[in-house]
């Protein structure tokens, strides 16, 4: 069926399977526009963007104007759910899903976009100050997934390590959560996440939400998604798997090429070739692949529209079969191109 692959939330929200990466996508860089536009023109039905990716003001505009007529006008494929836990459903079902959990957007929504508040602004001022800033570039009613995008302070933001300890991180994830809570209730946002949580980090903050929904807290929200780092080669660690599996979250992977650091290594990897020429598609197609036939939403990312077009059209058309399954969950060797969200207390 000519549709949409999405991961269907239990609020009636479809994340699409796949949304085209924006981060080093810059704002003042020309090839910015064109990979976007060749990826909303190519098929893609989403974008992961950023607010400390400095390219909302330009990938806003551009979303806005590719609303639902646009969109039917781009290139049509037939995806494979096969191995993956998503669904395909048909385009109108997927323009439907903008309704949920809030009722219709004022704007003409046809495209999903995450994004996610820097560590600058964990307080909910700050918080508040963005989600009006990308509301503003969008020209949109609400926001469609909103993530932390660290635990804490990252890394590029540390004049010392003291700072990624700080003590007071738990209690600003909890502050920033009971925020991102306010704003779901108020229907400003349709859903809401985490992204680098860890163990450490998640644990804690789901038994406080867990207590709260206990104890009846109407607004108290699990989140739906955690964007992490995964790769072949940096996989899920079994305990964090087990515990977002338990409270029903959703893994997005980031890299899951490698990034720039890794990629050329990653789609050189022998066992890699030889399963894409098996099925006559490309290592980037297989790596991408692997991700969303473990139930890992992706976000692979390409400022060149040729490649933009390669990732998306094979990955969703074909299927892994399970001998290629078990041969790369075979491969970890956690090999991370990132900052090590597990430094952060
Ligand atoms: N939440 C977080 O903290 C976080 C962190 C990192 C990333 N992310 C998100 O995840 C997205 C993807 O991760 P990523 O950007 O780190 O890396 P990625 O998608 O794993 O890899 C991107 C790199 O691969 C190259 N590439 C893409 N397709 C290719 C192909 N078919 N053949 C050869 N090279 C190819 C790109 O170069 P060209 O552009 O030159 O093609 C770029 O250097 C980001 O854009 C962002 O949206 C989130």
């Amino acid at each position: 069926m000519v549709g949409v692959l999405v991961k269907e939330f239990a609020n009636g929200v479809m994340l699409p399977a796949v949304s085209l990466g924006c981060w080093q996508l810059y704002g003042d860089a020309p090839s910015t526009p064109v990979a976007v536009e060749a990826a909303l023109k190519g098929g893609y039905y989403a974008l992961d963007d950023a607010q400390c990716y400095n390219n909302e003001h330009v990938t806003g505009p551009i979303v806005a104007k590719f609303g639902k007529e646009e969109m039917k006008k781009a290139s049509k494929f037939d995806p494979s759910a096969e191995g993956t836990p998503f669904k395909v459903v048909s385009e109108a079902e997927y323009f439907g899903s903008f309704e949920k959990p809030h009722g219709k957007p004022t704007d003409d929504r046809a495209v999903f976009v995450t994004t996610k508040i820097w560590c600058s602004n964990f307080d909910p001022a700050g918080i508040r100050k963005q989600v009006e800033q990308h509301l503003k570039d969008f020209q949109r009613s609400s926001i469609d997934l909103l993530l932390l995008h660290w635990p804490g302070n990252h890394v590029a933001w540390c004049q010392d390590e003291s700072m990624m300890k700080d003590p007071k991180n738990a209690e600003t994830r909890l502050t920033c959560w009971k925020t991102f809570e306010e704003l779901y209730a108020e229907g400003k946002v349709r859903a809401i996440g985490l992204s680098n949580y860890m163990v450490q980090h998640l644990l804690p903050l789901v038994e406080d939400i867990k207590k709260r929904k206990d104890a009846g807290c109407p607004k108290a929200r699990m989140p739906f998604v955690n964007q992490i780092e995964i790769s072949a080669f940096c996989q899920v660690p079994e305990a964090l798997e087990k515990l977002c599996k338990e409270y029903d979250i959703t893994f997005t992977s980031y890299s899951s090429l490698g990034s720039a650091k890794a990629v050329q290594e990653n789609i050189s990897d022998k066992a890699i070739q030889t399963i894409a020429d098996k099925h006559k598609v490309s290592p980037a197609n297989v790596l991408i692949r692997w991700c969303m036939q473990k139930g890992y939403t992706v976000l692979p990312r390409s400022k060149h529209p040729e490649r933009v077009q390669a990732n998306y059209g094979p990955t969703l058309t074909f299927a892994l079969d399970q001998d290629d399954m078990n041969a790369i969950n075979k491969m970890n060797l956690d090999r991370r191109t990132g900052s090590n969200p597990h430094d952060i207390a």
